[in-house]
């Protein structure tokens, strides 16, 4: 894939635009995809399957590494895509590895989220899962849980596996949210033990540890008609608990779509991909020197996505989709999108008549 971007293409072929996409209510309901996206996708690339439009995926989703959520979509799709090409809430998590590189962390969420962070550079990593098992009766309703809870206790020896980090005397230094919780009264229980003692449950009372979320999604569109409680919703849930059984208000940091810089960055990978396309023709130029004239946002949540793109400013231009969270007939009345459409892809058509 990355040679073929290297051949040499026709100056005349560099697009001036690129594409975000939004995963979840535009691309994939659950895992499954919608609004012709595999059709739309496909018309970004050449028919030798070389990228000819800059493009990327833009979700507060997240719980797998980069790359694997790469393999993944391109299954689901049939098409190739790059790690590079898909940024998630938790992607900015590892701009701040310096802080904690050597510091132990809790990562929370489904999927694999010690994985993630580990992938990132971060050298103590515990997922929730395993943080709460070093804990004896951490969880009084862990014995009335079926599934997705690892029992690392022997129930009949009572013998404690031995943790990989020392969890009795380590604070842990920082808690990252990085992909929505799947078991919430769990994690909000040991969390809220982490955050009061000072990063050492069952201990006395200590500074709160700073917390990360990856996305602060109140809702979005997964395979439910209806939309499902996101990360924001967890942090809501958090914060009100923490509030009320600490005395004092949480502080947290949240990630995501709609926060500019991630539009930032999104702009920053497309030129890249856009040199990668061009490569052997920005050596001769000394650069990329590639401005784009627009940069289009495909979302289905008003108030993360078009929100983000408003507030990022030129040269982004967002379409809203009605296959998420928005299925209304007109625009939204608080972010109105510049154009709103049925599909993504339509949306790609419209782009794509637009642009030639
Ligand atoms: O958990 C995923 C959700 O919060 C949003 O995903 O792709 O719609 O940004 P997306
Ligand atoms: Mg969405």
């Amino acid at each position: 894939f990355r040679r073929s971007y290297s051949q040499l293409q026709p100056q005349s072929d560099r697009p001036s635009f690129g594409i975000a996409f939004d995963i979840d209510g535009v691309i994939l309901r659950g895992r499954t995809p919608i609004g012709g996206s595999p059709r739309a996708l496909r018309r970004l690339y050449r028919d030798d399957g070389t990228l000819k439009i800059p493009f990327l995926f833009l979700t507060n989703g997240g719980g797998v590494p980069e790359s694997k959520r790469a393999s993944e979509l391109s299954e689901l799709l049939g098409i190739q895509i790059s790690p590079r090409q898909v940024v998630q809430g938790h992607s900015p998590f590892k701009e701040v590895v310096n802080w904690y590189e050597n510091e132990l962390i809790v990562a929370v969420g489904k999927g694999e989220p010690a994985a993630v962070m580990s992938e990132y550079g971060f050298k103590q990593v515990l997922s929730m899962d395993e943080y709460a098992s070093y804990f004896k009766d951490i969880d009084p309703l862990s014995h009335y849980k079926t599934r997705g809870i690892k029992q690392t206790y022997d129930e009949n020896s009572s013998k404690e596996l031995v943790p990989r980090y020392d969890v009795y005397s380590d604070r842990v230094k920082a808690a990252f949210v990085v992909s929505d919780p799947s078991d919430w009264g769990r994690d909000i229980q040991v969390l809220c033990d982490i955050l009061r003692y000072g990063g050492l449950p069952g201990r006395d009372k200590g500074h709160q540890p700073p917390i990360y979320f990856a996305s602060d999604d109140l809702e979005y569109q997964a395979a439910f008609p209806t939309e499902r409680l996101g990360m924001g919703a967890f942090r809501i849930a958090l914060e009100g608990i923490f509030n009320s059984v600490s005395g004092s208000p949480l502080k947290y940091t949240s990630f995501g779509k709609p926060n500019p810089f991630v539009f930032k960055n999104a702009e920053v990978i497309l030129t890249q991909l856009v040199s990668d396309i061009y490569h052997s023709q920005d050596n001769m130029d000394g650069g990329t020197g590639h401005e784009f004239s627009t940069l289009y946002m495909i979302g289905d949540n008003p108030k993360v996505d078009i929100n983000g793109a408003m507030k990022a400013g030129r040269p982004w231009f967002s379409i809203l989709t009605r296959t998420g969270v928005f299925k209304g007939q007109d625009n939204d009345t608080q972010f109105p999108a510049d154009l709103v459409i049925d599909t993504v892809e339509e949306a790609v058509d419209h782009i794509l008549k637009k642009e030639h």
